[in-house]
């Protein structure tokens, strides 16, 4: 067990050398550890966890390839694999990175935090409104304990909306009453089912299909743009109502989640936010964030757009797009500088959880068909994770006598 982290109490302690873990060492957990390492602070990863052995390995093997044993300390014992293995990596870091699927994020958060982990955590932050609660509850704790938490809803670290945001807080384009978020692509990968799986590995193979884990791509992906309108509008939504379905992407391979959705959000001043996203491989592909206010328009994308003008079309405001640093790079610079430091700085698990919260408000509103209010959906009492984490277990959702999974039927299913 290594030494707890240094907490700032009344002044701020400076530290040598940093401790991380990483959990969920998939695609981004991978590229979180990059960006750690890329920061040149004194980081060693000194332990992993993940659920499968293979895809430790081989996050391993990359980050000791690209960093060295000096910085890649993990011994085979630190090698956590299996559904615990997140308790037993964190133990022996300072730091986690947070990288699973979201489903189980709450539930690592809360172990997070209970044993006083700065933390580094990817979005969406759950799947449904129990994780949220339980994420709200734990980020209430990390505060008292002055835990820091940085989420990867990395726009808030990115210049053009930083830059744009500020502009629009500050009245350029007067009071926003309306706006429109996408994220409209074709779709990701399919894990095909191998011989001999059991169900729960086959469905943690292939989380993005499945609502426990993934929370349907509203939530996985549309997420970030769905957090631009909350930040603009500076808080949730309302209300949602919205339609949705599985127009295309209707295979066995392809779970249960809808391949779109389209929502209005009102917000408490009345104010309504068109929501839109859809997996149609070959349609037109567009993710960005537009907004309407009563002096003029914004324009903000990942691409580093951020433009804002009048209602006669003079630009009040445009960021310039060029050498603009990595928002992945930058959230990471942000939140080392600050733990090299001591210091206690970002908290932003509450605003990740209400950004959350309305991507899964939207995804009940499109699965049942019926609108819905924020409150409603924060209260909701369904609970998506299995009753038993283990190979052999059975996740709630299962795939019928023709290996087809059921799915929502808005007009009969219920949601809440
Ligand atoms: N901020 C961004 O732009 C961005 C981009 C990509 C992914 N993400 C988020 O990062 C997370 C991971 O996505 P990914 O693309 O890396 O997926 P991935 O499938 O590549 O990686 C997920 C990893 O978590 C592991 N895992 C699953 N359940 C686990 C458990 N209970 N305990 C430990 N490990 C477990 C998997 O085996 C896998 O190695 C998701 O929440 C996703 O939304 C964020």
């Amino acid at each position: 067990m290594t030494a707890p982290f240094v907490l700032p109490g009344a002044y701020a302690a400076p530290v040598n050398e940093l401790k991380v873990a990483l959990i969920g060492c998939g695609g981004r957990g991978t590229g979180a550890a990059f960006q750690a390492f890329n920061t040149g602070h004194n980081i060693k990863l000194v332990a992993m966890g993940d659920a499968f052995k293979d895809r430790l390995d081989d996050s391993h093997k990359a980050l000791l390839e690209k960093f060295g044993p000096d910085k890649i300390t993990v011994s085979e014992e630190m090698k956590f694999v299996g559904f615990d293995a997140y308790k037993n990596a964190m133990a022996e870091a300072d730091v986690v990175i947070l990288a699973t699927p979201p489903g189980f994020r709450p539930m690592h958060f809360e172990e997070a935090v209970k044993q006083n982990k700065q933390i580094f955590m990817e979005k969406p932050v759950a799947v449904d409104a129990a994780g949220i609660r339980k994420v709200l509850k734990a980020a209430q704790i990390a505060k008292t304990k002055k835990l820091n938490v940085v989420v990867g809803l990395q726009r808030h670290y990115q210049a053009n909306y930083v830059e744009t945001i500020k502009r629009i807080h500050n009245g350029d384009i007067g009071d926003v009453i309306n706006g429109q978020v996408y994220w409209n692509d074709g779709g990701v990968w399919v894990r095909e089912r191998q011989p001999g799986q059991t169900e729960m590995e086959y469905q943690m193979r292939n989380w993005y299909y499945f609502n426990w884990l993934c929370g349907d791509h509203i939530n996985e992906q549309h997420v970030h743009n769905i957090d631009v309108a909350n930040w603009i509008k500076k808080g949730p939504p309302v209300k949602a109502e919205g339609t949705g379905g599985r127009l295309i992407r209707t295979g066995k391979e392809n779970g249960e989640i809808f391949d779109h959705h389209v929502l209005a959000f009102t917000y408490a001043d009345g104010s309504v936010i068109h929501s839109e996203c859809r997996h149609f491989p070959g349609a037109q592909n567009r993710v960005d964030e537009t907004f309407q206010g009563t002096k003029g328009t914004a324009y903000l994308s990942a691409g580093n757009y951020g433009t804002l003008k009048d209602w006669k079309g003079n630009v009040l405001y445009d960021h310039d797009r060029k050498n603009q640093p990595n928002p992945y790079q930058v959230e990471h610079d942000k939140l080392w500088e600050v733990l090299f430091n001591g210091e206690y700085k970002f908290a932003d698990a509450d605003y990740a959880a209400s950004s959350t919260m309305t991507a899964i408000m939207g995804r009940y509103a499109t699965y049942s068909g019926k609108p819905l209010t924020y409150e409603e959906a924060l209260n909701g009492t369904v609970d998506l994770m299995p009753e038993t984490l283990a190979w052999d277990a059975l996740p709630k959702v299962m795939p019928g006598p023709d290996m087809y999974y059921p799915h929502a039927i808005p007009g009969k299913t219920k949601v809440i």
